[in-house]
């Protein structure tokens, strides 16, 4: 660009289309293409929830989605935006959302290409009403088929039953004071900020790294009594602060907005947590592995950073289902390491003196206990 700027068009143009030891060039093609479409219906939502209560969006959808969860209308119009802005390019054989039940698959009036799309189109929509922070999320895979080339046949839900270590690319946008997208490609995490006037995606923050070191975390804190010892034993010591084994004093954060907490963490370091917990029966986590967790996992990676279940690597994880959830522990290296290792030692029974009910905080037994 004659000012120096760089678009996401360039960038992306620079980055997978010109580079001929680019991670894949060749098996890229058409994806930054891609990026540009699903950038675009980014634009269209910043557009829709700059006007807020009155664009008409407000309020219920009066249906409920696959996770039983009451759908807003924002959340089925987001939803549109992105089908309607990206099914029409030859670049993906299907789609999958946290908004529809199964498998979108292209139709047959337009051409099909090699990519699968997984997105949560509006992320946090608890903020909506309140004109809270929210986001959307998208991971990208490229369609594995070995079955012959056939537009008549729907592509099937185990096309994106794949880990996330096989992303071509994942981002989000941040709906907040400022739109932007955070975007990797599998070279670092960097931040694009929407030019409004103009409408361009501008690089203002390149290779974005997570600090190793922090004292800030995020938790639904209302959780704690169902969450896990080494979890519990984690933020007990940072709520402990200096004058516990951490020895400095530790800042909490809860956006309801997996986006916004991400974006905090890529900005200033941090850890998120929505761990494994024993509210819901048989529902071992909060997020969803392929339009959420997944994504998020791939950038905060790309930026230095690091993200488990508690006991894997999140990107290691094989997804079974399509909405399937995970507990996610996800920020800057240092910390998610230490929680690893609480669920170790916990798994392994050498915790005992922190997780063991006797040594609880009003415990006797406790070190410094005063009556
Ligand atoms: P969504 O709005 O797409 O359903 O996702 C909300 C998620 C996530 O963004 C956030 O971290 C979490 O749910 C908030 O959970 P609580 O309601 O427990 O705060
Ligand atoms: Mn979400
Ligand atoms: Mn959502």
């Amino acid at each position: 660009m004659q000012d120096g700027r760089t678009t996401l068009s360039k960038f992306l143009i620079d980055t997978l289309d010109r580079q001929p030891c680019a991670a894949g060039t060749a098996q890229n093609a058409g994806l930054s293409a891609l990026l540009i479409d699903v950038a675009a219906a980014i634009k269209s939502i910043s557009a829709m929830l700059t006007k807020g209560a009155l664009g008409g969006h407000y309020g219920s959808a009066h249906s409920v989605n696959t996770h039983g969860e009451e759908q807003k209308k924002l959340d089925v119009a987001t939803n549109e935006v992105f089908v309607q802005h990206c099914e029409w390019d030859g670049l993906l054989a299907a789609m999958a959302s946290e908004e529809m039940e199964r498998v979108y698959t292209i139709p047959q009036h337009y051409p099909r290409g090699d990519y699968l799309l997984a997105f949560d189109p509006l992320d946090g929509s608890s903020n909506i009403d309140i004109n809270g922070v929210v986001g959307s999320i998208f991971s990208v895979l490229r369609h594995v088929d070995d079955r012959p080339a056939d537009a008549e046949e729907p592509v099937g839900e185990s096309a994106f039953l794949r880990p996330g270590r096989e992303q071509v690319a994942a981002g989000y946008a941040i709906y907040g004071p400022s739109t932007m997208l955070v975007l990797s490609v599998g070279n670092g995490t960097h931040g694009f900020t929407l030019e409004r006037d103009i409408g361009n995606f501008v690089l203002t923050h390149s290779n974005i790294r997570i600090p190793a070191e922090t004292a800030e975390f995020a938790i639904n804190a209302s959780n704690e009594r169902f969450w896990e010892p080494p979890v519990r034993r984690y933020v007990q010591e940072c709520k402990d602060g200096r004058t516990g084994c951490r020895t400095e004093d530790f800042n909490m954060r809860w956006i309801a907005s997996m986006v916004a907490e991400v974006h905090r963490i890529l900005m200033r370091g941090g850890v998120f947590m929505y761990p494994r917990d024993s509210k819901t029966p048989g529902m071992h986590g909060r997020l969803r592995l392929l339009y959420e967790a997944n994504p998020m996992s791939f950038l905060v990676e790309q930026a230095g950073g690091l993200s488990i279940t508690g006991r894997e690597r999140i990107l290691d994880v094989v997804p079974h289902t399509l909405h399937g959830r995970v507990p996610v522990i996800l920020g800057s290296r240092n910390e998610v390491e230490r929680i690893g290792r609480y669920h170790g030692e916990y798994d392994r029974g050498e915790d005992q003196p922190f997780t063991s009910p006797l040594f609880g905080r009003r415990s006797l037994f406790l070190p410094g206990f005063t009556a």
